[in-house]
């Protein structure tokens, strides 16, 4: 991503080594998704009393609920290896080629951000995937042609935050295709209560109940929350979080009762001053608030459009009035209710 505040802010950067720590390794310790989980401990359980490679898979939804760590935890219940790369790494069809003819029988190849992958590369995947091989051209000109080269079978799990953007042909070669949603708060409590066991962050019931909810329905950044939270309890609490110590750490962060932090405060109030309450298409938006207009729709505009602040229609985006209630602003009459996401 182009804009260094998104990589600080909000991507995975910054929470690599503390990810790969929390991250569930097995069906067991993955928490909620049921309806994905139950479909795919069917495929594999099938996969593998066949002794076949698992179907090639797809997994779309935004940043931080759980795609590359359901990629792991397939390997892990499929009891084969996995190797892991993405999109914009793979710069030559030869470099995916090399990985290709590389891999055991059975193995899963994770391919993140495949939306972000070089249309030359993915001519290549087309035949891996269909029926596992590689059509190589020898020479060029009139004498060039076309050769196979047999793969073992193996299985693609890609990733992305945009399966708006992947083409027909790739995405018709999964056959398991998943869309992963935010999270519940009872879900997320489950994964915060996880995350302080194996960190020994000392919490309480209510202290974890209130980082779940402001969490943006969103496991990583609820792991985040709990990591800053455990800090301030640390150095301003005796150690313990509870829910005045969360709530105070909140506050020190500018993180709402909402989850909303500065950058979806500016959003939604840009929208609101500035344009009138929208709609705004989201490149002006993008511009108006010196972001990428990228990172609005991967990152800030899904859970405002979730939880009913944000509408998008076709001509651009437009505050809803539970957004202008949140901000403290009057509503223009014409200015449509929105679904209560928080009953
Ligand atoms: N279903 C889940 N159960 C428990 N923890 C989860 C779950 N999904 C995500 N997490 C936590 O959130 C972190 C980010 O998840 P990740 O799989 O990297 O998200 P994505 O690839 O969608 O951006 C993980 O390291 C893990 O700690
Ligand atoms: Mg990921």
């Amino acid at each position: 991503m182009s804009n260094p505040r998104v990589v600080s802010g909000r991507s995975n950067e910054d929470d690599a080594g503390f990810d790969q720590s929390l991250r569930p390794r097995n069906f067991d310790e993955y928490v909620g998704q049921s309806q994905v989980v139950g479909n795919l401990r069917v495929a594999i359980e099938a996969a593998r009393s066949r002794g076949d490679a698992l179907d090639h898979a797809l997994f779309f939804g935004p940043p931080g609920v759980g795609k590359t760590s359901l990629a792991y935890v397939i390997s892990c219940e499929m009891g084969v290896p996995i190797k892991a790369t993405s999109g914009p790494i793979i710069e030559k069809a030869g470099d995916l080629a090399a990985i290709l003819t590389a891999l055991e029988e059975r193995e899963i190849l994770f391919i993140d951000e495949i939306h972000r992958l070089d249309a030359k590369v993915e001519e290549i995947l087309y035949p891996a995937l269909e029926d596992y091989s590689l059509d190589l051209m020898i020479g060029s000109g009139p004498g060039a042609r076309t050769m196979k080269i047999p793969l073992k079978p193996f299985t693609l799990v890609a990733a992305t935050t945009r399966a708006g953007l992947l083409t027909a042909p790739l995405r018709g070669r999964f056959g398991i295709v998943h869309r992963l949603d935010f999270y519940s708060v009872e879900d997320l409590q489950l994964i915060v209560a996880r995350s302080a066991r194996i960190l020994g962050v000392r919490v309480d019931s209510d202290g974890v109940r209130e980082i779940a909810r402001r969490s943006r329905g969103t496991p990583r950044v609820a792991n985040r929350l709990l990591r800053r939270v455990r800090d301030y309890a640390q150095v301003r609490a005796d150690g313990v979080v509870t829910a005045a110590v969360a709530q105070a750490a909140l506050a020190m962060l500018e993180v709402d009762e909402h989850g909303f932090d500065e950058v979806d405060r500016r959003l939604l109030m840009t929208i609101i001053d500035k344009f009138s309450g929208g709609p705004v298409g989201v490149n002006t938006l993008a511009a108006a608030i010196s972001e990428d207009p990228d990172a609005i729709e991967d990152i800030y505009e899904p859970y405002l459009l979730q939880i009913g602040f944000l509408d998008r229609t076709p001509r651009g985006r437009t505050a809803t009035r539970r957004a202008y209630e949140h901000l403290g602003r009057e509503a223009p009459r014409q200015v449509g209710g929105q679904k209560n996401f928080f009953g």
